[in-house]
Formats: C-alpha cells, structure tokens, sequence
C-alpha cells in the first residue's frame, strides 16, 4: 500500500468505524490506531510503527502469538471444504475439537458452541433457567455473581457481572442474578487474616440462606477475576465455594473465558484449586482469535437432564447459535490446542509466570507507587496507590498515562478500565503463551521509564 492509501483507510475508520470502548471525540484532531500486522509478540500499526504486545491482542486472547500460518491454513482448507452448516449437525472440526478439549477437562463431557464469551455465559445461565423449570417449576433459578467479576457485554450477561462502570446506564437489567462480595484480600478489611479465603467464601453460604436455597441455581465465578483487577482466590477459597455448591445442590459455572487455555500455566484456571465445576465457558484464547468461537462445557449429569421421549415437546436445550456453526472457529481451535502441545507452552508459561512476578515485585521495590502485585502464570496486575499504608488507589488518569507513556515506548500493556469507580487503578500484563525474557525485561523496563516520568511520583 502507498502512504496516500494507508491514510485514506484511515479516513475511512474515522468517518465510519465505531470503536469499542472508545469516546471518539479526540479523534476529530488525533488518528486511531489502525493495526496492519503481527507475527510472534509484536504488532505493525499503519504508520509502520512496532509494537510488543503485553496484552495478547488487548484483551487476553491471541495466546499463541500473530502469524501462525498453519491456524491459518487450517481455518482456510476448511473453509474451502466446508464452510458453514447450523450445529443442528456436526461437522468434522467440531467433533475432533470436542473431543480433544473433553480430554482435558476431566469430569466433564458435552461441548455446546457459539461466538462470544458472553454468549457462552448466557447458555449457562439458559441452561440453569431451564433445569428448573424441567425439576421444580422454575424455582431454583436464582444465579449468583461476583462483585468485580465480568461476564460479559449482552444485558443479561451484564446483570450477572459485578462492574458498576460497565453496568450503569444499561439497565433495567434482566431479574434474578444476585451479587456476592469479591475475594480481593488487599480490599477487605479482615484480607489479612488467615483464614480470610474461607471466610470470603462462606459470603455465598450467607447469600443462598438469605435468598432460600431452594431458589438458587447456580454461582458463576471467574477462577481468577480479570478485567476487575487481576484477583487470584485467596487460599481455602475455591474449595470452600465447591463445599456451598455440594451443600446447596448449587451449580459451578466457572468463566474460564480469559483464564482458559493456558494462561495462567494449567490447561484451565479451576484446574489449580481441584474444583469439579458443572459448567465451564470459554472464548478469546480458545482459537487465539484466529477465529470466532466460544464454548460451554457440562457435566454428563446435567446434559442428561434434558433427555427424554421426543414426545416431551419442550424438554431439550432450545437454543441456537447460528454462527455455533461455523466450521472455521473448531478448525483454529484445534490447531491452537495442537500448537499449545507440542510447543509445550503450559511449560514456557509457568517458567516465564517466575521470571515475570520477580521482575514485578523488584519494581514494586523501587516504586513505592505499586502496592499490590498479583496473578497467576501469565496473568498478572500491578495495583497502584498513591500512599502503601493507607492502600488509596490512584486516579484512573495516573493508569492511563502510564499506559500511554509505554506505547510510546513501543510497548502495549493494559489497566482495568472503566470497570469499577475508584478502582481502575491496576495495570494488567497478559503476554501471549510464547513470551521470552527478553519479552519481560521490554515490558518491565518500559513500566519502569514510565513511573519514573510520572509527575509527583
Ligand atoms: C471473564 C470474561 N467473561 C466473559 C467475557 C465476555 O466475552 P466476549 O467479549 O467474548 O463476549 C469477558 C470479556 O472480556 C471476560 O473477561
């Protein structure tokens, strides 16, 4: 392309693409970013400018790195072969993927496809709606959610996520989802305590007493919270929560959405705490966006729930995904999953997750700015304050400019953003699966440069 094309593409987004996210008033005097193309860990945007990657894509999901040919190729001849037909039937990606996920995920069974992280959410929440009204007349249909946590973009998906800033002004919202507290130690008054991860879970107890456990389906939790402020469970935490579910005849609907596939140095983020969940959904690193697919996982149990004689006209899952069916997102999956084997990538995360939360904590050393570091395999936040011992966070604007301040240094790491009033304070690094240490030293040097520019810091 020549400089008078590439700057008419851009005229182009200006004038018609409405960017997610985005207040697009700056850019009557400044560009977006257009991004041309990557290969490993580094992005080209249109200006021919280079750029590594701290944050897969921008939201935790090319895990296995820009410029795989053979996901490609594998998504093409696919393509070529077979595009498209409703999940009504199979297809051959479909089933291979299915079974080749299956067995990583022991103790569960059925593979349910559709697009996005939310909508996978919403075939859980769909199926949980379902059940009770099969079993018991609709009661047991209450389903509980996290402060902090996200599920999603859909309005139901947003009645179920604990961020007031991603809530608000899009309500009313869909009835029956009921908030429990988050498990963030550094924000709770008893965080230091011990037993602080059994006590944060024993909230889900207090909740289905109060709501009636008889009206209460499931709880759906992110293993690690994400875009809420990197939160891994306190100890005692999970097993504690899976103790409630059993109790109460509770579903466990686990959001591996962001933490599924490797990120964070096990195959799924539940896999570290010896959870049995009911549910598990996934989407972003499940074909590292190389295609659009999401996916709900069940039990065997709760898929035979729905069997019954034909003649019972509205006992099976009613629900359709039209692009469920596209053939090309089970291709990439599974050339995803192939590469993530046989490149040993589970093992590169956890060797890297080492060298990563040491470089952290050392600039958490020299910048008394950082007060909370935390996360698990390559999924890790830096929570910003502006004083250690009274824990204030900063502004969101001391984020951002820290953000900012790396990409001009040719680095992209994110922040919560927008998410929780107060709280967008923490920076979030999310490299893809194939980082190296070089990778680290760039993207922790250039945090460094960039808190030490910080004004008054
Ligand atoms: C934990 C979690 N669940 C669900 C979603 C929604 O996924 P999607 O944007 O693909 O609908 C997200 C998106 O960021 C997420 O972080």
């Amino acid at each position: 392309m020549k400089p008078n094309e590439f700057s008419e593409i851009v005229n182009h987004d200006k004038s018609h693409v409405w960017h997610h996210l985005s207040q697009h008033k700056p850019f009557q005097t400044t560009d977006p970013m257009v991004i041309v193309e990557g290969k490993g860990m580094r992005v080209k945007d249109i200006n021919g400018r280079e750029y590594l990657d701290a944050v897969s894509g921008g939201v935790w999901t090319v895990n296995v790195g820009y410029g795989r040919e053979s996901i490609a190729n594998a998504v093409r001849d696919q393509l070529v072969k077979m595009c498209y037909f409703a999940n009504s039937a199979g297809n051959i990606p479909g089933a291979e993927f299915a079974n080749k996920l299956i067995e990583k995920m022991p103790g569960l069974s059925r593979v349910y496809y559709s697009n996005s992280g939310s909508e996978a959410n919403e075939k859980g929440y769909k199926l949980v709606r379902q059940l009770a009204s099969l079993k018991n007349d609709g009661k047991k249909h209450k389903i509980i959610y996290r402060d902090r946590d996200y599920h999603g973009t859909t309005i139901t998906a947003l009645s179920s996520s604990g961020q007031f800033e991603r809530r608000d002004q899009y309500g009313p919202y869909t009835p029956g989802f009921i908030e429990m507290p988050h498990c963030l130690a550094y924000r709770s008054p008893n965080g230091d305590d011990p037993d602080f991860g059994v006590q944060a879970a024993k909230e889900l107890e207090k909740i289905i007493l109060r709501e009636d456990p008889d009206t209460v389906g499931s709880v759906c939790l992110e293993p690690i919270t994400a875009g809420g402020g990197v939160i891994v469970p306190p100890e005692g935490y999970f097993e504690t929560i899976q103790e409630i579910c059993k109790k109460y005849g509770v579903l466990l609907h686990m959001d591996e959405v962001v933490c599924g596939m490797g990120r964070t140095g096990k195959w799924f983020g539940y896999q570290h705490y010896g959870v049995k969940p009911d549910i598990v959904t996934m989407a972003k690193g499940v074909a590292s966006g190389y295609a659009a697919i999401s996916v709900t996982v069940t039990t065997e149990a709760l898929f035979n729930e729905f069997l019954a004689e034909p003649s019972e006209k509205m006992h099976y899952f009613r629900d359709i995904s039209t692009f469920g069916g596209c053939a090309g997102g089970p291709a990439a999956a599974l050339e995803n999953l192939r590469i993530i084997e046989q490149e040993n990538l589970l093992d590169n995360v956890n060797r890297m997750a080492d060298y990563l939360m040491d470089q952290l904590f050392e600039l958490q050393q020299k910048h008394s700015i950082i007060g909370d570091v935390r996360g698990k395999g390559l999924f890790v936040g830096a929570e910003l304050v502006k004083d250690r011992d009274t824990r204030e966070p900063v502004d969101e604007s001391v984020a951002a400019a820290i953000t900012a301040d790396c990409l001009d240094q040719g680095v992209m790491i994110g922040r919560t953003n927008r998410s929780l009033p107060q709280y967008n304070n923490t920076l979030c690094l999310s490299p893809a699966l194939i980082c190296t240490k070089d990778d680290i030293d760039q993207i922790i040097s250039s945090i460094d440069v960039a808190l030490g520019n910080l004004p008054g810091y």
